[in-house]
């Protein structure tokens, strides 16, 4: 029976003669495990809360109790989400190429839960606390009913480890990451409005570089009607098709 995906032929032969492969991922790939994306317009958390209260320095200035609950709401709710299809085809396709680079702006640790293992976290990771003044990493802190809690070694607030809305990115994670984007002759965007910078500009870079750049996404992107293919269908659809007909 034909696979109900269709993958062109062309971008299955792509994917099975690349010898390095690119990904950027939004939160468009976690959607199929039940994790809201940002920018979905009924269910993305910007629908619902404004980012500048939730995802700046500055908000968690003025209010740390409410910027900190937000992000400890999140964590738990991703007790208990699994990776999808989506997440376990690019765990595949990492497998079966010689450089392999997986970009995500998510902070949810879904693609190493689903095997991958050159994974870059560009914004961080919701599961990791840092220290709001000294950026180190504190894994545990004595028990208070503070909201956020204390720095056990200096006192500053707790706050998530991941990167707001004027802050920096970690610099190799994002200079391994443009390398990646530069040097391979297949990049991946799946599940990103790409509309946030600077990792929407690994679409650039690869596009600049020539390589085959695919979209991924049952929306339209700044990048469709620039990309070689733009499939729009979810990626836990997709992807698995892809492998299928790239690794029969
Ligand atoms: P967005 O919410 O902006 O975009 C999610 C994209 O996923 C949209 O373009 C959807 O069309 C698409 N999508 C939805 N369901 C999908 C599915 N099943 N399969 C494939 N695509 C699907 O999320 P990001 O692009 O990740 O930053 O947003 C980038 C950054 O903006 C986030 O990392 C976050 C946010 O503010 C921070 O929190 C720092």
């Amino acid at each position: 029976m034909p696979d109900p995906v269709a993958i062109p032929p062309e971008l299955v032969e792509r994917l099975r003669s690349a010898k390095s492969v690119a990904v950027l991922t939004g939160a468009g790939i976690s959607a199929e495990s039940g994790v809201p994306t940002f920018r979905d317009a009924l269910t993305g958390h910007w629908a619902r809360f404004n980012p500048e209260e939730l995802a700046t320095p500055e908000a968690f200035r003025k209010n740390p109790r409410q910027v900190w609950s937000w992000y400890a709401d999140r964590r738990a709710s991703l007790e208990g989400v699994e990776p999808n299809p989506g997440h376990f085809a690019l765990a595949e396709i990492e497998s079966r190429i010689p450089r392999f680079t997986l970009a995500t702006q998510n902070v949810d640790g879904l693609h190493q839960r689903a095997g991958n293992r050159n994974v870059l976290e560009l914004h961080g990771n919701i599961t990791r606390t840092k220290c709001s003044t000294e950026g180190r990493i504190v894994p545990a802190w004595p028990v208070s009913d503070e909201i956020p809690p204390r720095c056990p070694h200096c006192r500053a607030f707790l706050r998530p480890d991941i990167v707001w809305f004027g802050e920096e990115l970690p610099w190799d994670k994002l200079a391994a990451a443009r390398d990646a984007a530069l040097g391979c002759d297949l990049f991946l965007a799946v599940g990103t409005s790409a509309v946030v910078l600077p990792a929407a500009g690994l679409v650039d870079e690869a596009l600049s570089a020539k390589a085959c750049v695919v979209e991924i996404n049952p929306n339209p992107t700044p990048y469709t009607g620039r990309v070689s293919f733009a499939f729009a269908q979810p990626s836990g659809v997709f992807l698995p098709a892809l492998v299928r007909a790239a690794f029969p």
